[in-house]
């Protein structure tokens, strides 16, 4: 397939979008004006400049900048403007189910209460769901570099709106805060009923994905990128049929990976591991999900059968019921042996 072809098959692929942080699809025009109607003042004199201060040297740089942005998001309108702005654009990219994370630390620190926050992304959810026919589960992340004591404060605040909210996630600082340190949150939260995500093996060394395997006994592993560095933890991710979710623009713009070239995303695949693709934090990275399936296909030369294999996986690491994961696994083939 020629580069035209290739955008065009990947455009008209139904996808399933498994992590992305609301909070990272905050594009600069957005920001500015809801930060114009709330009266607060950026750091920024236009989008330009903020779009330039995205240059990243590693996580910690990156949400620095990121928490920053989350700062002028105050009212239960700007929740839903964020959200329902996402949901716009990843329809027109055809994604059909979304399981996104929001942190409602970086909100509640400040002062803005769960409830604000949850019930203007739950609306736009809603809304995605009825009139885009975009289905969705929502996760709320504990921020890893905050103490396990905040994280459940947290977990009790969520608990009137339990209905809502599917699982828990660890995001964050990765480094120096491994999953240990929430074991007994993480336990608590599944006695809630929720499921349990926890980002992994992005900067943090394999032990971490380790202890996020069997001390928070994670449901699905968020990136995972460094499991390649211990075989032991590959045979085991693969024999869990653990889903991967892996984003590689973030990859590069976080330099996890120095070249889109040097990405391990097919390498995991041919370990068997359940690999999906992911846009993280979009507006920060440069892409949503068809920039992400691109950028991988021409790097990494993925065939046509690689890229549904990676759109089949994003069904099947999902929380979709099994009816559910073989519809959509079965209009990808369709799609592919019409196309
Ligand atoms: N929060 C938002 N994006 C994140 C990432 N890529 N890693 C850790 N925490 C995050
Ligand atoms: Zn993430």
């Amino acid at each position: 397939m020629n580069e035209l072809n290739i955008v065009k098959f990947v455009n008209g692929l139904p996808k399933a979008e498994l992590h992305l942080h609301i909070e990272g699809t905050f594009e600069p025009e957005l920001m500015f004006e809801i930060a114009q109607r709330n009266q607060i003042a950026l750091p920024y004199d236009s989008v330009e400049a903020i779009r330039n201060a995205y240059q990243f040297s590693n996580l910690q740089d990156f949400l620095d900048i990121y928490y920053a942005g989350a700062s002028v998001l105050i009212h239960e309108q700007d929740f839903y403007d964020l959200t329902w702005a996402y949901l716009q654009k990843v329809h027109a990219e055809n994604v059909v189910h979304v399981e996104i994370f929001f942190d409602p630390q970086t909100h509640t620190e400040r002062g803005v209460a769960f409830e604000t926050v949850i019930k203007g992304i739950h609306a736009a959810l809603e809304a995605g769901k009825s009139k885009l026919n975009i289905s969705y589960k929502l996760i709320m992340s504990y921020l890893r570099h905050l103490d396990e004591a905040s994280a459940f404060e947290t977990l009790k605040s969520s608990l009137p709106y339990k209905e809502w909210i599917f699982g828990v996630g660890l995001d964050s600082s990765e480094m120096g805060n491994p999953p240990s340190k929430f074991k007994h949150v993480f336990e608590a939260s599944a006695k809630e009923g929720y499921k349990l995500f926890a980002h992994g093996g992005e900067e943090g060394p394999p032990e971490y994905i380790w202890e996020a395997l069997d001390l928070l006994k994670i449901d699905r592993l968020d990136h995972g990128n460094r499991c390649l560095e211990d075989s032991l933890l590959v045979q085991e991710l693969a024999n869990r049929k653990m889903g991967l979710t892996v984003c590689p623009l973030s990859n590069l713009k976080l330099k996890v990976v120095k070249d889109m070239h040097e990405h391990p995303l097919k390498k995991m695949m041919d370990l068997g591991l359940l690999v999906t693709i992911n846009s993280d934090d979009p507006a920060y990275f440069g892409g949503y999900m068809n920039d992400n399936f691109i950028a991988v296909i021409d790097a990494l030369y993925l065939s046509k059968s690689d890229i549904c294999k990676l759109a089949k996986n994003g069904f099947e690491a999902s929380f979709l019921t099994e009816e559910e994961k073989k519809f959509w696994q079965s209009q990808i083939k369709e799609y592919y042996n019409q196309f």
